[in-house]
C-alpha cells in the first residue's frame, strides 16, 4: 500500500464512472478488415473514431514498401538514431520531408509525443518562456514541463489574451516560443494560425506549430495549416506525426533553421529511444508520395467531413465550432454519453468517447473522425445511428438537448 493508493483511486474512479461490462477506455479490435472496418466485441462495426484521415492504412504501395523493408532490413534497428539506427531510408525520409515542406531540414523521430517532448524541450530551456494554447495535447504539456522553462496558457484560440500575455513579457518575446496545433484532437477546430503568427512577428516571438491532426487535411499540397493559412514562411518549426494521416507510427520535425541539425547531439527522446522500423519508414515514405500524387483523396476527406457535420447539426447535436474531419459532439452529462457510447456500439457504430481531461472545458464527447476511405453510405449509416441515440439526449421537455 502507500505507494500503490494512486492507483486505487483510479479504480475507484473508474467504477464510478462506468457501469458493469462496459469499458470504452478498454476496447480491443479483434479483428481490422479495412481501414474503415473491424470486428469488436464478435460483431462487425464500421469505424467512425480513429486519425485514419487518409485511409492509408491498407494502402497497397504503403504495404508493399513495408514489406519489402522487412525482408529486405529486418524487423527493427534495434539502436537509436544517434547509435546504429539511422539507416539510409530514416535519412532519405528527413530528406523527402524538408523537400515536400520546403525546409532546409527535418528530424525524424520514434513517435509523435516524442517528438514533441524533445523539441519543444531541446528548444526551450530554464530562463525561455513557453506560451502554449491551453487546450494543448499531453504530450506539449509534459515537454513544457520537462524543459524548465517559464510556462504561460493563454485561453484557447483566444487572440486577445495571446496577445496579452506577450505584452507583458516585453523584452523576453524574444527567448519566447508560442505553441499552437492546427487541428486540435478534440473538438477539431482550427488554429487562427494567420493572426497568431502576425503577433509572433509582432512581439519578435519565435512559433512551433504542430501539425499532427492537419498534415494531409489542410493546404492545398496537404503540408497543414501554415500552408492553409499562407503563413509557412512565419512558422520556425513544423511538427507533426505518421500516426494519422501517413497511416504508420512515428514524429518529425521540419525547420529553416540550420540549429535544428544540432538538436540531434543533444535531445534525449532522439539519442536515447530506438529509431522507428525498417517496415515503419518505408510505409511512410511511400505514404508522403501518395499523399502528393493524390490531392483528390483530400478533396474526399472533405466532402465526407461536409456530410457528417452537416447531417449530425440538422439532426440538432452540438457540435465543435469549425467543420472539420474532426467531429465532435457535446453530449449533456457523462451518463448519457456513455449510453449514447454503447447504443451506436450495439448499431454497429465505433465513436471515440471522451471524458476530461482529455476533453477540453470539462465536456463530455462523442468523438467522430472521418476518412477518405469511408463511403456515402457508410457516413449515412453513421447519421442514421445518431438519429436513433436522439432521444438519450433529450431534455425532461422532449427538445433535442444541444443548447
Ligand atoms: C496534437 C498532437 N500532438 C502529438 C500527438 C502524439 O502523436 P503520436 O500518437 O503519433 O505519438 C498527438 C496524438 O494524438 C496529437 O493529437
Amino acid at each position: 500500500m502507500g505507494l500503490l493508493d494512486k492507483l486505487h483511486n483510479v479504480a475507484d474512479t473508474r467504477k464510478a464512472l462506468l457501469p458493469p461490462g462496459i469499458d470504452p477506455f478498454n476496447v480491443v479490435i479483434d479483428e481490422i478488415y479495412t481501414s474503415t472496418e473491424a470486428s469488436l466485441g464478435g460483431r462487425r462495426v464500421l469505424l467512425a473514431g480513429t486519425n485514419n484521415y487518409l485511409g492509408l492504412t491498407f494502402d497497397q504501395q504503403c504495404i508493399d514498401a513495408s514489406r519489402e523493408a522487412i525482408l529486405r532490413e529486418g524487423t527493427g534497428t534495434t539502436g537509436s538514431r544517434m547509435a546504429n539506427g539511422t539507416y539510409a531510408g530514416h535519412r532519405d525520409l528527413e530528406q523527402e520531408l524538408a523537400h515536400f515542406y520546403g525546409c532546409s531540414s527535418a528530424i525524424v523521430f520514434s513517435t509523435g509525443f516524442v517528438t514533441n517532448l524533445g523539441i519543444i524541450s531541446t528548444l526551450a530551456g530554464p530562463g525561455d518562456v513557453i506560451v502554449l494554447d491551453a487546450d494543448s495535447h499531453a504530450s506539449i504539456y509534459d515537454a513544457c514541463k520537462m524543459s524548465g522553462a517559464e510556462m504561460i496558457r493563454f485561453r484557447h484560440n483566444n487572440l486577445g489574451d495571446l496577445e496579452k500575455k506577450l505584452q507583458r513579457l516585453g523584452e523576453r518575446s524574444a527567448k519566447t516560443l508560442i505553441i499552437v496545433e492546427g487541428i486540435y484532437s478534440m473538438l477539431g477546430d482550427c488554429a487562427p494560425l494567420a493572426e497568431i503568427a502576425a503577433l509572433k512577428k509582432k512581439y519578435g516571438a519565435w512559433l512551433l506549430v504542430d501539425e499532427a491532426h492537419s498534415m494531409g487535411v489542410l493546404g492545398n499540397r496537404g503540408r497543414g495549416m501554415a500552408e492553409a493559412a499562407g503563413v509557412e514562411q512565419d512558422v520556425d518549426f513544423i511538427v507533426g506525426t505518421f500516426s494519422k494521416s501517413l497511416g504508420a507510427i512515428g514524429g518529425f520535425c521540419v525547420s529553416n533553421h540550420p540549429e535544428l541539425d544540432l538538436v540531434r547531439y543533444v535531445c534525449r527522446s532522439y539519442v536515447f529511444t530506438a529509431s522507428p522500423s525498417p517496415a515503419t519508414i518505408a510505409s511512410v515514405r511511400e505514404a508522403l508520395r501518395v499523399v502528393q500524387a493524390n490531392p483528390q483523396l483530400r478533396t474526399k476527406l472533405w466532402a465526407n467531413a461536409t456530410q457528417l457535420y452537416q447531417g449530425l447539426k440538422q439532426l440538432g447535436f452540438e457540435l465543435g465550432p469549425d467543420l472539420s474531419p474532426i467531429v465532435a459532439i457535446r453530449i449533456p452529462t457523462r451518463e448519457k454519453t456513455l449510453l449514447a457510447w454503447k447504443a451506436l456500439l450495439d448499431c454497429g457504430i465505433y465513436v471515440n468517447l471522451v471524458f476530461p481531461p482529455a476533453a477540453p472545458a470539462g465536456m463530455s464527447l462523442l468523438r467522430c473522425s472521418v476518412s477518405a476511405a469511408h463511403t456515402v453510405e457508410e457516413i449515412d449509416r453513421i447519421l442514421q445511428a445518431f438519429t436513433g441515440i436522439k432521444h438519450l439526449l433529450t431534455d425532461g421537455d422532449g427538445a433535442a438537448a444541444a443548447s
